[in-house]
């Protein structure tokens, strides 16, 4: 008797698990427009170089009109671009942190769209640094920020009355430390996270007009932004800047070694094959039912959603070993980094 009561209401539950995965379906079906590639038009930010300039090749070949976004329209990337895309590609000058060219870009796309229609926007163009918090500066912070979130905001904004209206895709490049916060990427980590959030709510508010938000969020690929030179250098610098007292408290030592271990991770750890990032983008363009989440490769998403999963202690002792870091500043170990047994021992500059 109670067995069989219990079996009824597993199945009302099944049922209604079932009713209810039948109507969010049905909600969320708004067929997409129905129109050919070559009446497609698409808009990549940052295609001076890396993803965006490899994507915006892969989809003009296959026959989408690409507004090319370039920081520098007349610089070195651009101009190979252009050379190397058919002639129907369209470079423009679009520095994402200025309101005028993003305006300008959008008057441009309007104008030259000649019956297509704007269906994707890639929210490409970004920087990356990888140095702990004291040592990045106020100013490199806030322009991280406004490159890879506000203006990726901006850019959204701009041209989403154009996507609405073609139930297209706005497709935004996040990372795999906009999920996960790794020692050393603190300001990437802090506009990427921002990328991550405002997309996932996006995507919740664009349902009602059958536009797709997606979310590409590689690991760290041997593009021009993940190579160790370009950190490394751009770390010395910022070494040279820092304020005298937080050198002190870091001291030479410890941030030499963190050089190396970058340099060592950079090397090692950067994924050569950069087509599975670009394969992923161009499923997230052209797919008929793109995923809303890609995580190339494959296997980093597993791992990555696997490790949230940990109890945070772990999870920090992992992500530690990772970065390779084995020593400490200064102010919590002297001896190592040079200094007599009691010198400055837990004293920061600060007291
Ligand atoms: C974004 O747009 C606002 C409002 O137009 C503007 O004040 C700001 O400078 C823009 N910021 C960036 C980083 O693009
Ligand atoms: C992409 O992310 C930005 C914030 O980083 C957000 O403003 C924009 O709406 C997002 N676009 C989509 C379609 O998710």
């Amino acid at each position: 008797m109670i067995e069989s009561s219990a079996i009824a209401v597993g199945v009302a539950v099944l049922m209604l698990i079932l009713v209810l995965v039948l109507v969010v379906l049905a909600q969320f079906r708004r067929p997409p427009l129905m129109v050919a590639t070559g009446f497609k038009a698409v808009l990549i930010t940052g295609c001076d170089q890396g993803f965006g300039y490899m994507l915006a090749k892969r989809l003009d070949g296959a026959g989408y009109k690409i507004f090319a976004g370039c920081l520098d329209a007349e610089g070195e990337g651009a101009v190979t671009l252009q050379k190397e895309a058919s002639p129907k590609l369209e470079v423009i000058q679009l520095d994402v942190t200025q309101d005028d060219q993003v305006e300008k870009a959008r008057v441009t796309v309007v104008d030259s769209l000649e019956g297509r229609v704007l269906w994707a926007v890639v929210n490409n163009a970004g920087m990356a640094s990888h140095v702990e918090f004291e040592l990045t500066p106020k100013a490199h912070f806030r322009k991280m920020v406004d490159v890879n979130l506000i203006g990726l905001v901006n850019v959204t904004r701009a041209f989403l009355p154009l996507i609405r209206a073609t139930r297209g895709r706005v497709i935004n490049i996040s990372s795999m430390a906009g999920r996960t916060g790794v020692p050393g990427f603190t300001a990437y980590s802090a506009s990427k996270y921002g990328v991550v959030g405002f997309s996932e709510c996006l995507r919740r508010e664009m349902v009602h007009f059958g536009v797709k938000v997606i979310l590409v969020e590689p690991f760290i690929y041997k593009t021009a932004m993940g190579t160790a030179r370009n950190v490394v250098n751009q770390n010395d610098n910022f070494w040279e800047m820092a304020d005298p007292g937080i050198r002190r408290d870091y001291g030479e030592y410890f941030f030499s070694q963190t050089q190396e271990a970058r340099r060592t991770l950079m090397m090692g750890g950067a994924i050569k094959k950069l087509n599975e990032a670009i394969d992923c983008l161009e499923d997230a363009v052209s797919s008929p039912s793109p995923c809303l989440r890609y995580v190339p490769p494959w296997h980093m998403k597993f791992l990555n959603d696997l490790l949230s999963l940990l109890p945070f202690t772990i999870q920090d002792y992992i992500l530690h070993r990772i970065t390779l870091i084995r020593s400490k500043p200064y102010m919590v170990m002297p001896v190592e980094n040079g200094g007599g047994p009691r010198a400055g021992r837990r004293r920061s500059h600060a007291l």
